[in-house]
């Protein structure tokens, strides 16, 4: 290892923690709000761990001034939440519901009132149930004028107070999920329909940003990636070659488009000559070119490694079969995999020996994080906000009411200073959000993954009485953020 004197961060710089509305508000239809996709797919028997859902989750709808004052407490300078478009709109795209506005309203409020700056996201993957019963959701064009609506209504209620903003969370984990393998709303199981749908969020971004740019001058936006780094598993050049191919489809596919308003030539081929390409209009490339994001939104758990297909035909053995099936960012163990992956036979994913891994599975990779924001920069050369990192475990609560969480500041910890290292670099960064503030729901595997600084009491048998204790994390970052360093 060699030495390097590292920079300081920003005395700017957004500290800060993140969640999702589904995952954390809980009053699933209280005072207005709608159905979306996520209320009905989880009330699906088998769908999630134990048939775990979000209709009470952790209670911010109703505790949001406790949350946002042990946030005070802590000394975040940011937090990141998502709004709950059936909240806004419940139908999707008709009247609005003025007591759906005000929640978010106060809850803006009162963390300026600490000083807290607010991140919003407008979609963390909970479309309103009537547009997808309506136009089957994000595989219709109307669904883009519904989304324009609904942003033009959150920017003309929030943008006088709230500069930055995120699109979609994760557009290649909700695309995968929801129409590869199925495992998330709509539950559907069709590449085809998946590149078709992805098309259209696509679009449906293009079109937020630039309404943004005309109803916000003075804000900043941009998208939230889920990047992985992608390593080949030796220096063969094929193997290169096949964590070059992954790097396309797995990352550029999105990236390209936010920052470039292009797709990458190698996947669109690839997918023209499958029959599965999406429909691009000369009116849809024009609308992809004109909108720039401000700052690129990048989550980081962790990256791939890749290997060179043996085989020519993603149609023969089923060795090759369970291969494909780790080719899922989340690690789904789907049933039919080749039929799910027609497009996936130019690399192989593969187990990284080098790295660890956590609880549930995922490689734990702090030198892939300052991988990440130096290879995202070098390309885009866009300011990157953090915009989640964090470790879900097994946390346990002890007699005296503490939670000694000392993996997770490890974790943090060693995340961290690789960001600093990336800062170091040269690197433009404008915050981390280290996920999550709370406990929280985690969308598959219930209330025992746990990710939060602070404990919330409650299983995946009930909300029991849901306090908040604060856990030794929550101290760790305290002093850090205060120190700044
Ligand atoms: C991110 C999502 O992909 O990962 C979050 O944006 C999610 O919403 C987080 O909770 C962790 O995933 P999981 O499956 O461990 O809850």
């Amino acid at each position: 290892m060699y030495y390097q004197k590292l920079k300081k961060f920003p005395k700017n710089f957004l500290w800060g923690a993140a969640s999702a509305a589904y995952q954390i508000e809980g009053a699933f239809d209280e005072d207005g709000k709608g159905p979306s996709i996520w209320d009905t797919f989880s009330k699906i028997p088998g769908k999630t761990f134990n048939g775990t859902n979000g209709d009470i989750a952790v209670d911010h709808y109703h505790r949001y001034k406790e949350d946002v004052r042990l946030m005070s407490e802590m000394g975040l300078k940011a937090y990141r939440f998502s709004i709950a478009w059936s909240r806004i709109i419940p139908d999707g795209d008709g009247e609005i519901n003025s007591e759906g506005l005000k929640f978010y309203d106060n809850l803006i409020n009162e963390l300026i009132r600490y000083h807290i700056e607010p991140i919003v996201t407008l979609y963390h993957w909970d479309i309103p149930q009537a547009l997808q019963d309506k136009y089957n959701g994000w595989e219709s064009r109307k669904n883009i004028q519904a989304f324009k609506k609904y942003c033009q209504t959150v920017f003309k209620a929030f943008g006088d107070r709230v500069k930055y903003w995120v699109t979609f969370n994760e557009q290649n984990v909700f695309t995968a999920m929801g129409y590869r393998w199925a495992s998330h709303p709509p539950n559907i199981s069709d590449v085809k329909r998946m590149y078709a749908a992805n098309h259209i969020v696509n679009l449906a971004n293009a079109e937020a940003i630039n309404l943004f740019h005309q109803m916000v001058p003075q804000g900043k936006i941009g998208p939230s990636f889920g990047y992985g780094p992608t390593y080949p598993i030796t220096a063969d050049p094929n193997d290169v070659l096949a964590a070059d191919n992954a790097d396309d489809f797995n990352n550029n596919w999105w990236l390209d488009v936010y920052c470039r308003g292009t797709y990458p030539a190698l996947v669109m081929n690839h997918l023209k000559d499958l029959g599965i390409a999406p429909e691009v209009t000369l009116d849809d490339k024009k609308l992809l070119k004109s909108a720039k994001p401000d700052f690129l939104g990048i989550n980081y758990y962790h990256g791939g490694t890749f290997q060179q297909n043996q085989i020519e035909h993603p149609d023969k053995t089923s060795q090759h079969e369970k291969d494909f099936s780790k080719t899922d960012p989340y690690l789904m163990q789907p049933k039919d995999t080749q039929a799910q992956t027609p497009e996936m036979a130019m690399f192989n994913n593969v187990e990284n020996p080098y790295l660890h891994k956590t609880q549930w599975g995922w490689e734990i990779d702090s030198v892939g994080f300052r991988i990440t924001l130096r290879r995202v920069y070098e390309k885009y050369q866009l300011p990157i906000m953090v915009t989640e990192n964090g470790l879900g475990a097994h946390d346990k609560l002890e007699g005296n009411n503490e939670v000694n969480d000392q993996y997770r500041i490890d974790y943090l910890q060693t995340h961290i200073t690789e960001m600093q290292r990336a800062l170091t670099d040269g690197v433009d960064l404008l915050g981390y959000c280290a996920w999550s503030f709370t406990d929280l729901l985690s969308w598959l595997n219930g209330y025992k993954k746990r990710y939060g600084f602070v404990y919330v009491d409650r299983d995946d048998n009930g909300p029991k009485n849901l306090t908040r204790i604060p856990k030794k994390s929550f101290y760790w970052y305290r002093d850090f953020i205060q120190k700044n360093s």
